[in-house]
């Protein structure tokens, strides 16, 4: 696990997205993990911006969500589809047919939770994953006490996930819809490459439990401790519990050009 500490979130956001454009020079067809939630905003205006300067193309890009809430109306402003089409699509050259989500509309949700990790293995698998995480350690909308075995299926959230949610819908946690498709934490460990990016206070324990806590289904992003390939970007202060701070930023700042992400 490689842990960057930059002074801001923007820096984080710049380095995801280097990751990004490192991975689609070697392979513009590559896959892409794309996450909902506030964290992930600056890299997705800064991957706008490269593309708008022409220094970035995702036009032969796939993209997979990684989580949807159940029941809400196609049109409804905080589908998680629709953010990724405002937030993500509407500001890079994807093309949009290339952009799945779970169907939290679908009658059958099991089935439609099957057919979704079917079409991720039929994609090839994704090859570079972006991340946010909750103040409850969760990843995608996998809370605590999830299978770190899991797969995409239906979940129930967490009086803390509405409540954090809750800015979303103007406050009212009771119109935070209480069941979400998710990726599993076994679909999401099979990516790649996974890029998490967090920033400020309120992450700080969260980050702690990820990176130096031990393995837990209490604290689901700890499972990421089992993945060769993880790049966590935080910003001071999502760091500031981590007792391995001055560690990291030795190593981040000793690390040899070509090394890469
Ligand atoms: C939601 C999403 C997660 C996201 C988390 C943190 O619950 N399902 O994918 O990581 O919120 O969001 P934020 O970055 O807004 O704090």
């Amino acid at each position: 696990m490689e842990v960057i500490i930059s002074p801001t979130p923007d820096e984080a956001g710049k380095l995801a997205a280097d990751a990004i454009s490192e991975l689609l020079q070697r392979n513009p067809e590559a896959v892409l993990g794309v996450a909902t939630g506030s964290s992930p905003l600056i890299i997705y205006d800064e991957l706008g911006r490269r593309v708008a300067q022409g220094s970035l193309s995702l036009a032969k890009t796939r993209a997979f969500m990684l989580d949807e809430y159940v029941g809400l109306s196609a049109d409804h402003p905080q589908r998680y589809r629709n953010v990724i089409q405002d937030e993500f699509v509407d500001k890079v050259d994807i093309d949009p047919a290339q952009v799945s989500g779970p169907d939290g509309l679908a009658v059958d949700l099991s089935s439609a939770c099957e057919a979704y990790e079917r079409a991720i293995s039929d994609a090839g698998g994704v090859d570079l994953q972006i991340l946010g995480i909750g103040t409850d350690g969760h990843i995608a909308f996998n809370e605590p006490g999830s299978s770190l075995a899991s797969r995409t299926r239906i979940k129930t959230l967490t009086g803390q996930t509405r409540r954090d949610n809750a800015r979303f819908f103007s406050g009212d946690i009771e119109a935070v819809p209480q069941h979400c498709l998710t990726q599993g934490i076994g679909t999401i460990l099979q990516a790649r490459h996974i890029v998490l990016v967090a920033s400020g206070r309120g992450k700080a324990e969260a980050v702690h439990q990820l990176v130096e806590g031990p393995v837990s289904a209490m604290w689901p992003a700890t499972a990421l401790q089992l993945h060769p390939h993880v790049t966590v970007l935080l910003d001071t202060a999502a760091a500031s519990r981590l007792q391995l701070a001055s560690y990291f930023i030795e190593t981040y700042q000793g690390k040899p050009s070509w090394q890469g992400f």
